[in-house]
Formats: structure tokens, C-alpha cells, sequence
């Protein structure tokens, strides 16, 4: 029973394309929301990954808005990988380039970023005006800046328009282009200017996207809050005080058919609330995996991560004294910044049997690190949601979290009164300094020497709701009203 239709922006969504959490939101919530009587197409580039995965597709022209501005030829791909709707933009010149979906093979972004996303947003605007008739979207959701524009050519369209949301996934990220560009990219004066899309002397996708969307989420109500202070708004801050009337955190799920410990074919045992002597196995594999000791005692520590400053890994560096001290080990499964990468290799070759990694990113190996490591570290010094933390949760691996953002609302800290009450979930930190967090894992470690203490956290993780019931039961009801408006 759909009654609603939205047509979702994005630049990638799991399991086609994915560098990050917005790949596993972007993937997941078409599908929680058919639930909630929502039909969502989602509107990705046609980078080769995804052409690729698609059979039994329908080929539409494209508007001649969208043509002009790409300066070449291109179609609309209509069709369905594994439960998604997908209406895939291939315009070969643009996005039919492997890897990374931003960054070039030598790690600098695209040069033609600007013009990739402004395009992708103005052919989202004209499936919002009714081009792929007849779906007619009854909303458009965007996210983060690759979208951004799609709220202003919707806004510049003449004639009502459907309402449109952005999503924010990570404000750091504004998605900042030479304002020259505006021209190309078709965008009247009136938009470039402080009280439109100008940032900084820059053009931010970003910020058009907060300043003409009917709403604007983000994905945790403590990021919501974050980002109205000078401190985490990036400069974004003033425009999202003024419009904070529409300004929504709705925490992300997970997807838990991907993330179920109990059939998850990538750990080397299977388990579930009721058998968690089995993560034995995969702690075994996992110190295997990343030449650890093979120490069943030894509290073992995982991060699983983009290696950044938004991360804290380097704070984490400097904590590594104190988990050496209590005889813990630590996972690693990340890359990123050279700088974080070089420290990490460095650490492990000067504790070879203490701290192990694996540099790259690797599905299978996230997997095996939240089904065998102890505890997870997520040091972060803002973290819009985290969805890191929410598999440990599922996976009873305890989260040892940064109390920022996202982190803040979906772990409860074990101090005594959750202890006495039973209903600790994991272990907060503040603030985000290598001190705090060296005293969080000496912590963790007393917690995990008291074997029924740690086992009643375990049975709590694993017993949380990550899902995305309640949360798309939040997107519905926001849609819905401003469907209704
Ligand atoms: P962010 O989107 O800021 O990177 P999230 O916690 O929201 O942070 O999402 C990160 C996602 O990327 C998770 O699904 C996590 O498992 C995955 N991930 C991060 N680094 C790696 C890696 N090196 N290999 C595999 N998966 C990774
Ligand atoms: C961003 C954020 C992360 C969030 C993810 C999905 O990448 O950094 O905190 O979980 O988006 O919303």
C-alpha cells in the first residue's frame, strides 16, 4: 500500500557504490520506508559500479536543461538492484569513471566535481517537475552536497513544486566551488549572492541546499544541536540558527539483514545474544587476521574508520600507552590520511603482536573486526551519527564512544547508576583529548575483568534497536507533513 511517493538524491548508496555511512542510508531507507507506505526511487550518477549492476533497464532521453548544462549526451536508466528503485543519470563523460565516485586515482578530487553534482541535481529538479511521468514524486529527499543543488533548481522552477528535504550527513563537507561557476551550473544572481548560495566568496552546493529546502535533517538530534553553535556549525552555523524551525535530528538505523551476527557468512562463527561464547572464534580469527597474540584474555580493541581528524584517530595514537598498560590489543581496519596511516603501521611495528591493521577498506574484514574485537573505539571528535557504533551494539562488541553527536545519543555510558540499573550499553567520553580516553579504556578494561558485569553489557548492546523502524517512522511522518502543508 504505497501512498507516497519520494524521490531520494544521492551520490552513492550501499551495496552499489559506498566510500561511507551516507552508502548505507542511502541504501537502507528505500527499503525501510516501503514499510511506512513510501515508495522511494533513488537517484544515483551512473558511475560504471552501478551501470553495472543494473539488468532489465528502461532508457529515457534526458530533459534538454540537463544535456546543455553536462555539454554532452547522456540517458536516464530506470530499473531495480536488489529491492532498490533506481533511476541511474549515465552521462558516460561524467560519471563513467572507476573507484572513488569523488576523488581521482591520485587522491585529489575531480576537477569537474562542481559541474558532476550540479548536474545530478538539476536532473533530480526536473523528476521533481515531472519528467519521468508518470513518476511524479510527491517529495524530493537530497543529501549532503552532492544534492545540494536540487532544492534551488526546485526553488527556480516556475509553478508549484513538490517539497524538498536535505539531509545532513556531514556539515564538514560543503562542497565548496569557485563561485564562477554559478554560471555554469545555470544559477540566477540572485542565488550567489550571502543571502543564497555564496560562502565565503566561495559557491557552496551545501549551503544552497540548507537555504532553500522546505526542511533540513540531520542524523542525530545531538548533531542537531551541535551545529547552531559557532563551535561545529562551520561557518554554516547563522544560516541554520535562522532556519532551525525546520532543522530536524532523526538518528540513522542500521541495516540489520546486513548486520545480523547470527547469520552473517563473513565471521567465523555465527552467534547470537544467547551464544555470545562463540565470539571466541572470531576473536581467535581476528587476532589471526591482524598477527595479534593468540590472547583469549587480553581485552581486544577494534576501530574501524575512515583515518581523519573528524575521527580522533590521532588522539587515539596518543591513548595507546594506556591500552598497552592493561594489556589490551588493538584492531585496526581504516585508511585515509597518509600521516594517520604511516602512525598506525609505525605503532603496530613497534608492538608487533599488540596492535595489528589492515590499511584499505574491506567489507569482509569490518565484519570480522565487530564479530571478534572486545570493544570498539570510535574516539571521534564529532560524528554527525556514527554508524560504527550501532553494529558493535548489534554485534556485542562494547562501543567505547566520544559523548559527541550521534555517539552521545545511542550508548549508554556505564557509570554506576546505569551499572546498578542494569542497563549500560557501553562507555562515553569527554572531552576528546587522549587523557579522557586513556582513562575510558583503562575503564573498559576493569569492566571487561568483571566477566557477569560485561556479559549483562553484552545482553544489553545486542538487545538495542538500531533499526530503522523507528527512524523511518520519523521520515514518514515528517514527509507526510509537509506533503500536507
Ligand atoms: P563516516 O560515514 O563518517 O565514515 P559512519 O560510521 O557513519 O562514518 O560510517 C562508516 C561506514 O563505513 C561503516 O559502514 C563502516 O563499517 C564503513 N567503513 C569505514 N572504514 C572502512 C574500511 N576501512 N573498510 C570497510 N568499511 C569501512
Ligand atoms: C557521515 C557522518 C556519519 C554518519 C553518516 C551517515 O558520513 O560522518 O556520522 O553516520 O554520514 O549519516
Amino acid at each position: 500500500m504505497t501512498d507516497l511517493r519520494v524521490l531520494s538524491v544521492a551520490s552513492e548508496a550501499y551495496p552499489l557504490i559506498k566510500t561511507g555511512g551516507l552508502a548505507d542510508v542511502a541504501g537502507a531507507l528505500p527499503l525501510a520506508l516501503a514499510h511506512e507506505g513510501i515508495e522511494m526511487g533513488t537517484l544515483l550518477p551512473g558511475y560504471p559500479e552501478v551501470i553495472g549492476a543494473m539488468d532489465k533497464t528502461v532508457a529515457l532521453a534526458l530533459p534538454e536543461s540537463v544535456t546543455r548544462m553536462a555539454g554532452g549526451h547522456g540517458r536516464l536508466l530506470l530499473g531495480a538492484v536488489g529491492g532498490l528503485w533506481l533511476l541511474v543519470l549515465d552521462i558516460p563523460h561524467l560519471y563513467g569513471r572507476p573507484g572513488n565516485p569523488y576523488l581521482a586515482p591520485d587522491g585529489t578530487d575531480w576537477p569537474d566535481n562542481g559541474l558532476r553534482f550540479g548536474v545530478l541535481s538539476r536532473m533530480a529538479a526536473e523528476i521533481a517537475m515531472g519528467c519521468v511521468a508518470p513518476w511524479v514524486p510527491d517529495l524530493v529527499h537530497a543529501h549532503d552536497w552532492q544534492a545540494g543543488l536540487t532544492p534551488a533548481y526546485m526553488a527556480m522552477a516556475p509553478g508549484r513544486h513538490p517539497p524538498s528535504i536535505i539531509t545532513i550527513h556531514n556539515l564538514a563537507f560543503a562542497g565548496k566551488m569557485p563561485l564562477t561557476l554559478g554560471e555554469t551550473l545555470g544559477l540566477p544572481d540572485w542565488m550567489l549572492g550571502l543571502d543564497g548560495a555564496e560562502f565565503y566568496g566561495d559557491l557552496s552546493l551545501l549551503k544552497a541546499g540548507l537555504r532553500y529546502a522546505d526542511a533540513i535533517t540531520t542524523v542525530s538530534p545531538s548533531y542537531a544541536a551541535e551545529i547552531l553553535t559557532p563551535e561545529w556549525g562551520m561557518g554554516l552555523d547563522g544560516l541554520l540558527r535562522a532556519r532551525s524551525h525546520v532543522l530536524h535530528g532523526i538518528l540513522n538505523g542500521i541495516d540489520i539483514q546486513a548486520w545480523n551476527p547470527s547469520s552473517d557468512r563473513l565471521l567465523a562463527a555465527a552467534y547470537d545474544a544467547g551464544h555470545v561464547a562463540a565470539r571466541a572464534t572470531n576473536k581467535a580469527s581476528l587476532q589471526a587476521m591482524m598477527a595479534l597474540e593468540l590472547n583469549p584474555q587480553a581485552p581486544l580493541f577494534g576501530l574501524v574508520s575512515r583515518l581523519s581528524w573528524q575521527k580522533g584517530v590521532d588522539v587515539l595514537m596518543q591513548a595507546l600507552p594506556a591500552l598497552l598498560e592493561c594489556g589490551g590489543q588493538l584492531a585496526v581496519l581504516g585508511n585515509g590520511d597518509a600521516e594517520l596511516v604511516a602512525a598506525i603501521r609505525t605503532a603496530a611495528a613497534e608492538h608487533p603482536g599488540r596492535i595489528g591493521c589492515f590499511i584499505g577498506y574491506n567489507e569482509a574484514v569490518a565484519h570480522a573486526v565487530q564479530g571478534g574485537c572486545d570493544a570498539l573505539l570510535v574516539p571521534s571528535r564529532f560524528e554527525p551519527c556514527g554508524l560504527t557504533q550501532l553494529y558493535a551494539l548489534r554485534y556485542g562488541a562494547i562501543p567505547v564512544v566520544a559523548r559527541v553527536g550521534g555517539l552521545a545519543d545511542t550508548v549508554i555510558d556505564a557509570n554506576v547508576m546505569a551499572l546498578n540499573a542494569g542497563v549500560a550499553t557501553g562507555v562515553q567520553f569527554a572531552p576528546v583529548t587522549p587523557t579522557a580516553l586513556a582513562a575510558a579504556i583503562t575503564r573498559t578494561a576493569t569492566l571487561y575483568n568483571d566477566k557477569p558485569v560485561w556479559a549483562r553489557m553484552q545482553a544489553n548492546a545486542m538487545s538495542t534497536d538500531v533499526s530503522w523502524r523507528g527512524p523511518a517512522r520519523e521520515y514518514a511522518r515528517l514527509y507526510r507533513s509537509l506533503v500536507a502543508a
